[in-house]
Parts: structure tokens; C-alpha cells; sequence
């Protein structure tokens, strides 16, 4: 078993009869909802609330009920991968673009249950360059103002043309190199007119699981 597949499967161990629970998005997560659709196969009862339209279509293929994010007053639990996390467990998301929904969810859950591979773990965030949703109007001005926080900045590409996120949006890949302080980087990204949310994850996660390639778990 590979050790996003160890990570995920152990997180979905702590899924119970008449939770709603929130679908991360990535490879990882993918494990995840694979596993959840088999215990849905298995009779476990559960409603759940996907971070994107991907999370969305692979939890409806395998039976998985989902539901509009909008009926939900509290996530019970919600699984997501991360790209980088650091030892206060604060991560950097955003690799697949669905930040700002992963980050809604996250932020609206009574458990955040954060699952990824040993490679995932930094002591410093900021080597992945930091995903920022901006929207497209004006773009070229919001990307000086996050340039001068000192990064250097590509727009997301896919298929030869801008990404556009499940919300319309682009994003900004930030190349921050090192991020010795998320909290305030966080305020900064987001007084920015025209971003829309950054993919710093602070004080949102609940449990750590590390799956490793000689097949053991670490939990936090
Ligand atoms: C999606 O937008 C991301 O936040 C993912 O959760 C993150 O990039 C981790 O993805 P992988 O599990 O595919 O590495």
C-alpha cells in the first residue's frame, strides 16, 4: 500500500453513522473517498460536502451522498491531503487549486484531519510555492501587491491557458522560498484587494497522519 493510501485509510477509521463529512481534493484525498465509498458499500451512513467539482464526481460514482455545503450548519469531520506541513501542523494547500473550498470546509468543521505522505513534511513552509486565489479582473494589480510581499509569482497555466478554479478565479503560485511567519503572511495575502483567500492553513488542524513507504503511521 502506498503511503498516502496508509494515511488516508487510518483517517477514515474515524468516520461514524450520521456524520457529514467533508471530500478534501488531491491524490491523497482521492484514498480517502475510495475508502469511504467502501464503507458506504458496507452499509455506514453518512452525508458528505466536496471541496471540488472532482471530489464531487468521484464520491458520486461510488455511491457516496452528497450534499450542498449551503444545507450543512457544521462539518463533523473533514479529510484533505496538504502540500507542505509543518511541525505547528501548519500547512500549505492549494497544488490542485481547490484551496478556497478546502479552506471553507476546513474552516467550518469540528475536525480537520490533515493526511500525507513523509514527503509532505517541512520545517519550514514555503519551498512549494504558496497557491493564491485572485480573481481575474484588475489581475495584473493584485499580482504587484502580492509581489511586493516578495515572492517571485507565475499565474497557473493548464492546457496552454490560465487555470481557472471551480470558482472562476485564477491562481497565483508564490514563491516565498521560506515562510518563517504563515500568521502574518496570512493577514497580509488576504487585505489584498482582489485575493480572494491564500493556501495558508493555520489553526485549523485537528490531527496529523503521516503515512510513511516502510508502511508506518505517525499520528499528531
Ligand atoms: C488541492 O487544492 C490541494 O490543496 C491538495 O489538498 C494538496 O495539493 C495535496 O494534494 P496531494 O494529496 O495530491 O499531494
Amino acid at each position: 500500500m502506498n503511503p498516502k493510501q496508509i494515511a488516508a485509510e487510518k483517517a477514515v477509521e474515524s468516520i461514524e453513522d450520521g456524520m457529514i463529512v467533508g471530500l478534501g481534493t488531491g491524490s491523497t484525498a482521492y484514498w480517502a473517498i475510495q475508502k469511504i465509498g467502501e464503507r458506504v458499500r458496507d452499509g455506514l451512513s453518512i452525508q458528505a460536502v466536496a471541496s471540488s467539482t472532482i471530489s464531487e464526481d468521484l464520491a458520486n460514482e461510488l455511491g457516496i451522498p452528497v450534499i450542498p455545503f449551503a444545507d450543512v450548519e457544521t462539518i463533523d469531520l473533514t479529510i484533505d491531503g496538504a502540500d507542505e506541513v509543518d511541525a505547528n501542523l501548519q500547512l500549505t494547500k492549494g497544488g490542485g487549486g481547490a484551496l478556497l473550498r478546502e479552506k471553507l470546509l476546513a474552516a467550518n468543521s469540528r475536525r480537520f484531519i490533515v493526511i500525507v505522505d513523509e514527503s509532505k513534511v517541512v520545517d519550514t513552509l514555503g519551498a512549494f510555492p504558496l497557491p493564491v486565489e485572485i480573481v481575474p479582473f484588475a489581475h495584473e494589480l493584485t499580482v504587484r501587491k502580492l509581489q511586493s510581499l516578495g515572492c517571485e509569482l507565475t499565474i497557473r497555466q493548464k492546457d496552454g491557458a490560465n487555470f481557472i478554479s471551480d470558482n472562476g478565479n485564477l491562481i497565483a503560485d508564490c514563491r516565498f522560498g521560506s515562510i518563517t511567519d504563515p500568521v502574518t503572511l496570512h493577514t497580509q495575502l488576504n487585505l489584498i484587494p482582489g485575493v480572494v483567500e491564500n493556501g495558508l492553513f493555520v489553526g485549523l488542524t485537528s490531527q496529523l497522519i503521516v503515512g510513511h513507504s516502510d508502511g508506518r503511521l505517525t499520528i499528531r
